[in-house]
């Protein structure tokens, strides 16, 4: 579905991306982490299109991106869904007409997206607020309206980016489970993210960046150590740190303060 092969994009002398390659699978759910600034969203800018490698090869959904011709780019961009850690609703439109925009500008017809939106806002548990406006619900509301518009084209691949990073833990699981059912129902997966306890409660395909390189591609756990946690280690506050830590925490910490 995403075939990344030796891609290598830099940005003048910084590294984007170093010798990359990654093949994401139709049906996959990859959960993509790394440090601050390892080369994450550089993955996701080359996916869309956004940014051009300087080598290797990009396929998207069985088409060679590497050389798209800058007309071919909406359409590539129509086979992607993509979920944002701020929501990026619009907040003139209600929720039914946040979906229905997302339709009406790939030019679906009346009759598609008078079916389709009451559809999507029922899949993701949202139909009886369809008439509200984003300030009017809850984050979580917002990033189900999110997910709502993602896929109300029926994209080949979701893309989603911290989607549940302005949420708080319990709210954060309710929208991995449906996330889980998006792609049981046949969508790709490809999250960023850095929460540490949603991959690995989750249990899915880890693919993790450092400095530009892929350096793990295995199933279970985030693996590194989470940002939040190294700032308060380096700050000297050993207090929450000092029971149960374990000689590969250690190793890790040292990397990163
Ligand atoms: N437009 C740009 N110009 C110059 N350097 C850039 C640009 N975009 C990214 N970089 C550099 O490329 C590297 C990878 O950046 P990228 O944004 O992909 O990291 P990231 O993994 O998404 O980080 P974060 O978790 O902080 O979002 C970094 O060193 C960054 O400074
Ligand atoms: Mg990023």
């Amino acid at each position: 579905m995403i075939e990344f092969d030796n891609v290598t994009k830099n940005y003048g002398g910084n590294t984007g991306l170093n010798n990359a390659t990654v093949h994401i699978h139709r049906g996959d759910f990859v959960f993509l982490v790394g440090p601050s600034g390892a080369g994450k969203t550089t993955f996701i800018r080359l996916i869309l299109k956004e940014l051009e490698p300087d080598s290797g090869t990009i396929t998207v959904a069985g088409k060679d991106i590497t050389h798209l011709k800058r007309r071919e780019i909406p359409h590539l961009r129509q086979k992607i869904g993509m979920v944002f850690q701020d929501f990026r609703l619009l907040e003139k439109k209600t929720v039914y007409e946040n979906v229905a925009f997302a339709m009406e500008v790939v030019h679906k017809s009346k009759k598609e997206i008078a079916e389709r939106v009451p559809y999507v806002l029922n899949l993701v548990d949202i139909a009886d607020k369809a008439d509200r406006y984003p300030h009017e619900l809850s984050a979580g509301e917002q990033q189900r309206v999110g997910i709502a518009r993602a896929i109300a084209n029926q994209p080949r691949v979701l893309i989603c980016d911290e989607p549940t990073g302005n949420l708080d833990p319990v709210t954060a699981m309710d929208i991995m489970k449906l996330l889980e059912q998006i792609n049981i129902r046949g969508t790709t997966i490809v999250m960023v993210t850095h929460a540490k306890d949603i991959v690995d409660r989750m249990g899915k395909r880890v693919v993790a960046i450092e400095n530009g390189r892929i350096v793990r591609d295995e199933e279970g756990a985030y693996g590194f150590i989470q940002e939040d946690e190294v700032k308060n280690f380096s700050h000297g506050n050993l207090s929450s740190y000092d029971e149960g830590l374990s000689f590969d925490y250690l190793e890790e910490v040292e990397k990163y303060v």
